[in-house]
């Protein structure tokens, strides 16, 4: 995509011939998302309405975040509060592959009952290039199945529209800030959210514990940048690991958990760097984050594996 004006006027009319009445969006607040929605709302106008779902999973202050952008944005949006049924799916799941397809699931049911609410049978979704690259396929092995591709259910009646299809995230970045998204070069997060950086069993509780680490690293990370000692990272993250670790709280032995701490660069997320960041940062982070979770993480580790071999989630 070299000009973004020119592909915002053909994918609106592409919609526009793809969807003849209704759709909802599968809107996540991310930017893949936000630039289809708001495709589809010059395309659609009220035959349009966007759906965030909060799946329990997400990062502290997301919900008002992603509220307060859409609603200032006009379209037809609706919190879907969710927390309950996609814990209850993930119950006793450990494997990332099941995790993911149980999330996939969880997702597709909901909006095939909000789709049929609404009177359509279209989802527009905001997926880009890599998802369903290492969502595998005839030629490819899978590495992971993004939860917005091969996560869906064979038989679900929703007709699934992906206007970004062909477009990697440099291109939807330039597109996003050629519709005004506010931050377009914001880091990714994972349609699947914090059950993919809480490795092992996903309850409650440890979805708090990595959404409190999720946030200092973002906390601290941010400030890096903005004081200028780091160059703004692809991706910075916090993942809690079901590593059992002695320690000591006060003069008594504890157990805790162990959290990983990964920083990297990268272009479009099909290779990545591990980054070095100062002494400094990783030593207040994991001050931070061994302080506010005292007593349940006794340990903090950083990651310096870059993709390939690794990848950049850790599941
Ligand atoms: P990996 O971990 O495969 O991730 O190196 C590549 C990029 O994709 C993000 N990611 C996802 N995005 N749905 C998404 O929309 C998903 O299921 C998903 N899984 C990983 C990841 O954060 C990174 O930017």
């Amino acid at each position: 995509m070299k000009d973004p004006a020119r592909f915002r006027t053909e994918a609106v009319e592409k919609l526009g011939r793809e969807v003849p009445g209704k759709a909802i969006i599968a809107a996540s607040g991310g930017i893949d998302s936000t630039v289809a929605a708001l495709l589809c709302q010059e395309a659609l106008g009220e035959r349009a309405r966007a759906l965030f779902v909060d799946t329990g999973l997400l990062r502290a202050g997301e919900v008002e975040r992603v509220s307060e952008f859409f609603r200032a944005s006009h379209l037809d949006f609706r919190v879907l509060p969710a927390a309950d049924r996609f814990l209850g799916a993930l119950d006793g799941v450990t494997d990332p592959e099941e995790k993911r397809r149980r999330i996939g699931t969880a997702f597709i049911r909901l909006f095939e009952e909000e789709a049929d609410a609404f009177g359509t049978d279209r989802l527009v979704q905001g997926t880009i290039a890599p998802d369903w690259i290492e969502s595998g396929g005839s030629l490819r092995d899978t590495i992971k199945t993004h939860h917005n591709v091969g996560g869906l259910p064979k038989d679900s009646r929703l007709k699934v529209v992906e206007p970004l299809r062909d477009l990697y995230k440099d291109e939807v970045r330039l597109l996003a800030a050629h519709l005004g998204v506010p931050s377009p070069d914001r880091q990714p997060f994972p349609g699947p959210g914090l059950a993919v950086r809480v490795a092992g069993p996903v309850t409650a509780e440890r979805v708090a514990r990595a959404r409190t680490a999720n946030a200092i690293v973002e906390e601290e990370v941010d400030r890096a940048i903005r004081d200028g000692r780091l160059a703004r990272p692809w991706q910075y993250f916090a993942v809690l690991l079901p590593v059992r670790s002695v320690g000591v709280l006060g003069d008594n032995r504890m157990v805790g958990e162990a959290v990983s701490v990964r920083i990297v660069e990268s272009i479009d997320a099909m290779t990545a760097t591990a980054m070095h960041p100062s002494a400094e940062l990783l030593r207040t982070v994991a001050e931070r984050i061994t302080r506010e979770l005292a007593g349940q993480v006794t340990r903090v580790l950083y990651d310096i594996t870059d993709k390939p071999p690794a990848t950049i989630e850790w599941e």
